[in-house]
């Protein structure tokens, strides 16, 4: 499963190729790993065949019904094929939503640090972030249900959950979406939960779907995931939106169906088989993710200025440098002195500022070469 440099260093997509061939890249969330044998073999067989054509209607291919199993069997979240409906990504989903489901001007709240396109999205589209960090403590990032609260006013009227939360790693208890669940009702907001990263749970803790938790917050949901981060497919763009009425789904159809877009023939296939017959190949990345989170750690204890929480699901390790007193954003710090690219924690809000994210989800040997360089450069300050 695990690939070697040389391997990497011929693949076309974005990660291996954004810089000079003497940096390892740690940041886009891809996986360097090899896809799961279910998958390939539903590739080959549809190039084989030539089979690229328009794709079927996803429900005569049975995707639908498919997922709905999944989400019954691994989450224990009951669904019915009507409610849901498969786009291209997840990002292009929470576009369509904003757009959709909120008026121009609305109040999103987000939950900072976050994943960029969060951001982007709500100014991109003339809504208005309603910012509420989440706190940092010594074992990790909780809510501040308080300061959420205070921040939502009458003009604020959909929620943008990232559940399991992208950079941060915090896979929300029961208790915590309980918490926002309480506000959503009170205050009466629509719910996108943006929850791709829900089967990269590294504890044991099965993965809460925000609207399983009750009737009335499913009512007012659309969850979003998409095989690509589990699977590592994100270049063959297929991702799941799931409906929590009727309502909502018909606000959101309201954009004609080419600006929605399509869904390509080989995500569809590769769906089927990611969601079928790969869970066996999905464990062994987990086992492997576990343990190269684990290496993390051990690199983050020798230096104690810089502050980490290990990611309860993700494979994204949060990195607090502000302890080091760099003189430029640490980002600028390791690509200059460890040739190592990492994700510059600015881009995930202000309170990114001084952090960096590393994507750990490749060989243990190649994490020892990104974590040895590091070590280096910061041996040099
Ligand atoms: C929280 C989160 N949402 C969405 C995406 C991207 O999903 P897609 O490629 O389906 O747009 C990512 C990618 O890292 C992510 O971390």
């Amino acid at each position: 499963m695990e690939l070697s440099l040389a391997t990497l260093r011929q693949r076309r997509g974005v990660k291996w190729n954004a810089y000079p061939s003497d940096v390892l890249p740690a940041w886009v969330a891809d996986m360097d790993f090899e896809i799961a044998p279910a998958i390939k073999a539903a590739l080959d067989e549809a190039i084989a065949h030539s089979d690229l054509g328009y794709a079927q209607a996803y429900s005569d291919s049975g995707l639908d019904e498919i997922f709905c199993a999944r989400m019954q069997a691994r989450y224990g979240w009951q669904i019915n094929p009507r409610q849901v409906d498969f786009f291209s990504d997840v990002v292009q989903i929470i576009y369509l939503a904003l757009l959709t489901l909120t008026e121009p001007g609305a109040g999103v709240v987000i939950q900072t640090p976050i994943y960029p396109p969060f951001l982007q999205s709500v100014k991109e589209t003339g809504r208005r972030a309603v910012i509420s960090p989440l706190v940092q403590g010594d074992s990790g990032y909780t809510i501040d249900f308080e300061h959420l609260a205070a921040s939502i006013d009458a003009q604020t009227t959909l929620l943008l959950l990232c559940h399991p939360h992208n950079p941060t790693g915090r896979a929300f208890t029961r208790d915590e979406l309980n918490g926002l669940a309480e506000l959503v009702l009170k205050h009466d907001l629509i719910v996108v939960s943006d929850e791709i990263h829900a089967d990269l749970a590294l504890d044991s803790r099965r993965h809460i779907p925000f609207a399983s938790l009750s009737a009335e917050i499913a009512a007012r949901t659309v969850t979003l995931t998409s095989p690509s981060k589990p699977f590592n497919i994100a270049g063959l763009c297929l991702a799941a939106a799931v409906f929590g009425s009727d309502a909502l789904h018909k606000q959101f159809l309201t954009l004609p169906a080419h600006v929605r877009g399509g869904r390509s023939a080989l995500g569809i296939a590769a769906a089927h088989a990611a969601w079928t017959a790969s869970d066996a190949w999905l464990e062994e990345v987990l086992r492997l993710l576990r343990a190269n989170r684990a290496t993390v750690v051990t690199f983050a204890r020798q230096w104690p200025r810089i502050k980490h929480t290990p990611p309860q699901a993700t494979y994204l390790a949060w990195l607090d440098c502000r302890g080091l007193g760099l003189a430029v954003e640490p980002y600028q710090f390791f690509l200059e002195h460890a040739k190592v690219a990492l994700s510059e924690g600015s881009a995930f809000g202000d309170e990114g500022r001084g952090f960096v994210r590393l994507n750990f989800a490749t060989s243990p040997s190649i994490l020892q070469e990104i974590l040895t360089r590091m070590d280096a450069a910061l041996g040099t300050l």
